[in-house]
Order: structure tokens, then C-alpha cells, then sequence
């Protein structure tokens, strides 16, 4: 037995298995796996209840999100989608757009483009995989996986995506189409966040709608910010699970920038914490499930609410969906506007910035909202 294999053997089985785990989910089921491994199975307070997607009396529990109309919100009835783009980010921090402009073949493309990505060869996608929270591409598996005691099902790659000319040339450049399918998808979501963020900034109260568009931009640059302000990417898939009811393909968290779009295929999975129970979000083809991170939720000073979700796995199909995540620039500080500061409305949040964000991340086990909770001010 030569050096190698001898460490490999005082090390032991866990070890081995444990590097095995972390090549990720799809790489399991390829070869044959039958049964969730210990490492996934979380603590059964967490574990999902059991469902049938193939049943239609189970869909029927499914949740149905507020729904804005994008092109309503740009026409005549604007005031009235601005108090209902309110009630969505007050009561559920969910909602889903649609008649968003972005057209179907640009959707299906991302869509496809990031399934294919997760079909190539192991080590093929194997190049992207770093420990680095803060590389412009990465490849992993789980949710935070060099912290993670249990580990999700789930495969990610995550790409920073703005300003897309500096990232672009490093983003995988297999299947040949990736870059532009994934690159006019960043284009069109970061033009739809900013002209969404118009909107809920107005809603809010914070700029005035007969504000000239100068004045707006002079008293406030947060819309400025935001152009210029940070974009991820991340890709996730989620295989088939032998056992769906003993794992997650993402623990309850929240999103940390101001929004998240996402995208998801037409298998269902995403779960909304609502009215204190996990509600699973009905899918609707061609929508994009929009939702309030914590920085909104500080930017509000709590109006908008940064709401925990989830997913769950199922065993007949894989699942794929696309998240971007929009927010200021890295080094920016996020705090409370003060126009919606007040005697009676105190501030509620501490002031932070991403990069404490991903400090924190990379020091401990991310709990459900404990960034968030980290930043409210308890004294108050
Ligand atoms: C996320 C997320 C949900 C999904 O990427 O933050 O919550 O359905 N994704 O993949
Ligand atoms: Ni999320």
C-alpha cells in the first residue's frame, strides 16, 4: 500500500465519503444512488411533510402569490399597482410578475442553457469549484457547504453578473452558448430590478410621483446606487431524491440584497413561510417570483419584509430555477432611508454593507434570519 492510501485509510470512511458528498448531488445520483445519505437527513422539525406533486387535491394547497402586472405598473393604473406591489411586500415579501417584458425565448434559453451546464461531465463543471465566497464564478453544492453539518440537495453555480463586460469572459465558456444565454438573462433581470425598485421605492413614499426625474436623482441617488450596484447569479439544480421527505434542497433562509428574481421551471418546490406555516408556491409559466431581501427590509426600516423560504425535493423529477440577486454596491452601506424615519417611526436596523454580509457567511453556520437579526436594534 503506497503513502497515500495508507492516510486515506487511517482517515477512514467518513472522510472519503465526505469529499464525495462535496463533488455534490448530481454527481451521487449519477452513480446510483438509492438512498439519502446521513449527511442529508436534517432534524425531522425541519423536515418537509410528505406530498404528492402527482396529485391534484395537493396542489390545491398550494399557495397563489399576489400578482403584478409589469406593463399595468408602466400604464395608466400605475397608483393602483403601487398599492398592491405595497400589500405584496408588506403581507407575503413574495409576489409574482408578470407581462414582464423579458420574452419567452430569452427565459427558456437561461433555463436550458443552466440544465445543460449541470449535465456536463463532472469535471467539466468541476473547474469552478472554490471555497471562495467572493469568486466571480463558483461551483459547489449544499447551501453554505464548508460550514453546513447537514447538507441540502442541491448544486449551485453562483456568477457575479454586473457590471457584466468585467465578469463575462470568466464565466464558463461550456456549453459554447452559455455566455450569451446567461448574459442577455443578467442584461434584461438587472433592467427589470431597477425600473421594480422605481416603483417600490415610490410605493414606499420615499420619492414623489410628480417628482421631476432630475430632482429625483438629486435627492436621491439611491436609484443611482442601485444601477451601479452589485448582481449574482446563481444557477441551481436539484436532482431527483430517493427520499424526499428526510432533506431540503435549500434550509429556510432569507435573501440578503434588496431583491431576489427568480426564475424556477414548472416543478414545483419553493416554499414561503406564511401565516406561520410553509406554504409551496404554485409555479406559473413565464413568471418571475419576485421577493424582498433583508437590505429592503432595512431600507423600508421594516415596511417591506425580507420572508424566510425554502425547497423542498421531490422523487420523480429534477428541478432547475435561476436566482438573481440584486443589491448595492459591495462596499455600500445599507441603512434605513431616512425619509421614513420619524419620533414615531424609530430606526430599527443597524447601518451594514454586503462585505460584512460575506464576512459573516464565511465564519458561521447561517442560520434561518440571523444576518437580519444581527442588524435590528433590540433596544428599541
Ligand atoms: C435562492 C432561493 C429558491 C429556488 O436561490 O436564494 O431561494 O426555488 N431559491 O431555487
Ligand atoms: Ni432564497
Amino acid at each position: 500500500m503506497g503513502p497515500a492510501n495508507a492516510i486515506t485509510q487511517q482517515r477512514g470512511e467518513d472522510d472519503r465519503t465526505k469529499s464525495q458528498y462535496e463533488k455534490g448531488v448530481k454527481q451521487l445520483i449519477d452513480n446510483g444512488l438509492k438512498k439519502v445519505p446521513k449527511k442529508y437527513i436534517f432534524p425531522a422539525y425541519d423536515r418537509p411533510v410528505a406530498r404528492n406533486i402527482e396529485d391534484p387535491n395537493d396542489a390545491k394547497q398550494n399557495l397563489q402569490l399576489p400578482i403584478i402586472d409589469f406593463a399595468d405598473l408602466l400604464g395608466p393604473c400605475r397608483t393602483h399597482v403601487l398599492q398592491s406591489l405595497a400589500n405584496a411586500c408588506e403581507e407575503y415579501g413574495f409576489f409574482q410578475l408578470v407581462n414582464h417584458g423579458i420574452s419567452n425565448d430569452v427565459i427558456n434559453n437561461m433555463l436550458d442553457v443552466s440544465g445543460r451546464f449541470f449535465n456536463l461531465p463532472f469535471e467539466e463543471r468541476a473547474k469552478y469549484i472554490t471555497s471562495d465566497v467572493r469568486a466571480v464564478v463558483r461551483y459547489g453544492t449544499s447551501f453554505n457547504q464548508t460550514k453546513d453539518t447537514v447538507f441540502c440537495w442541491r448544486d449551485f453555480l453562483k456568477l457575479l453578473s454586473h457590471p457584466l463586460p468585467d465578469y463575462l469572459p470568466h464565466w464558463p465558456s461550456s456549453p459554447a452558448d452559455f455566455r450569451h444565454a446567461a448574459g442577455t438573462y443578467a442584461e434584461e433581470t438587472k433592467y427589470l430590478f431597477l425600473t421594480i425598485m422605481e416603483a417600490m421605492i415610490e410605493s414606499l413614499g420615499i420619492i414623489e410621483a410628480n417628482q421631476e426625474k432630475e430632482t429625483k436623482e438629486n435627492d436621491n441617488n439611491i436609484v443611482q446606487d442601485l444601477k451601479d450596484g452589485s448582481q449574482m447569479m446563481i444557477a441551481n439544480f436539484y436532482p431527483q431524491c430517493p427520499e424526499p421527505n428526510l432533506t431540503l434542497g435549500m434550509p429556510p433562509h432569507s435573501d440578503y440584497g434588496f431583491l431576489t428574481i427568480l426564475l424556477q421551471d414548472e416543478v414545483e418546490g419553493l416554499q414561503i413561510q406564511f401565516q406561520e406555516k410553509w406554504v409551496t408556491v404554485q409555479p406559473i409559466p413565464n413568471a418571475l417570483v419576485i421577493n424582498v431581501g433583508d437590505h429592503l427590509e432595512i431600507y423600508s426600516n421594516g415596511k417591506y419584509k425580507s420572508v424566510l423560504h425554502r425547497v423542498v425535493v421531490n422523487s420523480m423529477k429534477s428541478r432547475r430555477s435561476v436566482a438573481s440577486l440584486h443589491g448595492l454596491p459591495f462596499n455600500h452601506t445599507v441603512r434605513p432611508s431616512p425619509k421614513l424615519i420619524d419620533e414615531l417611526n424609530p430606526k430599527l436596523y443597524a447601518d451594514t454593507d454586503f462585505n460584512s454580509f460575506l464576512s459573516y457567511i464565511s465564519t458561521t453556520e447561517l442560520k434561518r434570519k440571523d444576518f437580519l437579526d444581527s442588524r435590528r436594534l433590540t433596544s428599541i
